[in-house]
């Protein structure tokens, strides 16, 4: 079987999404709960215009994924922002390979392993300030979860206030501190975080104070940069006054950089670049480097909030610090050192604005193509030449560019004119 380098140019043989990969979608919509793939082509196919299906994922490396039909895409999403340092690394696959021929599975808060400890040391050597102290976790939400709980034990309160276009995950604990869609929260209104207020993003400092003055909020939450949102950058010197007045008011910090972190943006962290670190840090996506992997980062006084273990930890879960995911995830902070990424970010990030024929936000390598509308349209044209965008914010004016730092100049040029002829072609 052919395998991918990672640094292939698209190539589509069949119609978007192929034969093959429709018949797997045929079956995932017998047997996956109906509201988590889009899935519009019975519909479509009756009406006989195009479908809206996915392409199914059959291989990925590098900046490269090929599909069950045999099509090759140049992924412009890093899927979802996971691989930074590319799909399937080699470094990351060798260590997964060496940890899952000793220890596949350890016991998470009964009987840690090895991998999971180097990989905290890493992981507070990499994170900036004193924030040394972690919870892992699997997922994005679980971080932000684990901040949540954290504020409430060391402030005594449980409000949260985020921002409007924030988004920080859909689990119980964090649905309703997006404020990305209400379409999300509403259908667990009660029943999700009873405590959330969202302010304007960017507000004022006055605002913001204004609202923590109103008492019980224990937790300031925000993205470094809207990532979902829309790639929104905050006022300079924003991201300061909002944990200056946050500690004011006696409430923690919380940055997500579930989706800035680690260099992408052009810097280790966002927040940090800017003059604010916080006294809780949410990070995940790339950190695991395809695993599934994540991690709330504190200070030592906060995390003392927690106390001591009582023989039965209070906070924890069955997988906790999975021994492959850590191995991956050190792995990662290692290739991420080496490259200094994001020296890498910020020269990648300038070429893509330099490529592009429209306006660019962002920072580094976490951008936004400025459309004036049919965001979503144009991702659909582009993945029928063989290229993967995602919409980014609520309005279709904006075309995600968030790709992993292995992108090649060759792909970079073809995505830059297959661009061009998609808007031109709506
Ligand atoms: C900033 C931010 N926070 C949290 C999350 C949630 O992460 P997960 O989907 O891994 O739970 C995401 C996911 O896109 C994100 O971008």
């Amino acid at each position: 079987m052919a395998r991918l380098t990672g640094t292939e140019l698209p190539s589509v043989r069949t119609s978007v999404p192929g034969p093959l990969s429709q018949a797997r979608v045929d079956i995932l919509a017998r047997h996956e709960c109906p509201a988590i793939t889009a899935r519009r082509a019975r519909r479509a196919v009756s009406l006989g215009v195009a479908s809206d299906d996915p392409i199914v994922w059959d291989e990925a490396c590098g900046s490269v994924v090929s599909d069950v039909d045999g099509n090759r895409f140049v992924d412009l999403t890093s899927g979802f922002a996971v691989a930074l340092v590319g799909h399937r690394h080699p470094a990351v696959v060798a260590a997964v390979e060496s940890q899952q021929q000793k220890l596949l599975h350890a016991m998470g808060d009964a009987f840690p392993d090895a991998t999971r400890i180097k990989l905290l040391e890493a992981l507070a050597r990499r994170c900036p300030g004193d924030l040394e102290v972690s919870i892992l976790g699997l997922s994005g939400a679980d971080a932000v979860d684990a901040a949540v709980k954290t504020a409430v034990l060391a402030t005594g309160r449980r409000g949260v206030v985020a921002f409007e276009g924030g988004y920080h995950g859909l689990s119980l604990g964090t649905v309703a501190l997006q404020g990305y869609k209400r379409a999300f929260v509403e259908p667990f209104e009660g029943v999700a975080h009873p405590a959330v207020s969202h302010l304007p993003w960017g507000c004022s400092p006055r605002q913001l104070e204004e609202r923590l003055a109103l008492g019980d909020v224990g937790l300031v939450l925000v993205e470094p940069i809207q990532g979902r949102g829309g790639v929104r950058l905050p006022p300079a010197g924003w991201l300061a006054a909002v944990g200056e007045v946050a500690r004011e008011a006696g409430a923690l910090v919380a940055h997500d950089a579930i989706q800035t972190g680690f260099g992408r943006t052009g810097h280790w962290w966002f927040g940090e670049a800017q003059g604010a670190i916080p006294d809780l840090l949410c990070v995940g996506k790339a950190l695991g480097g395809g695993f599934p992997l994540s991690a709330c980062v504190g200070t030592r006084a906060v995390m003392e909030a927690w106390g001591a273990s009582r023989g039965e930890a209070i906070h924890t879960q069955t997988f906790l610090g999975h021994p492959v995911g850590c191995a991956a995830g050190v792995a990662v902070l290692t290739l991420l050192d080496q490259w200094d990424a994001p020296a890498r970010a910020q020269e990648l990030g300038a070429q893509i604005r330099e490529a592009m024929s429209v306006p660019v936000r962002g920072a580094g390598v976490m951008l936004a193509a400025e459309v004036p509308d049919r965001a979503f349209a144009t991702c659909r044209a582009l993945l029928r030449v063989g290229y993967l965008c995602l919409p980014v914010g609520s309005d279709d004016r904006a075309v995600g560019i968030v790709p992993p730092l292995t992108l090649t100049d060759d792909q970079l040029a073809g995505f830059a004119d297959a661009f061009d002829r998609a808007r031109r072609s709506l």
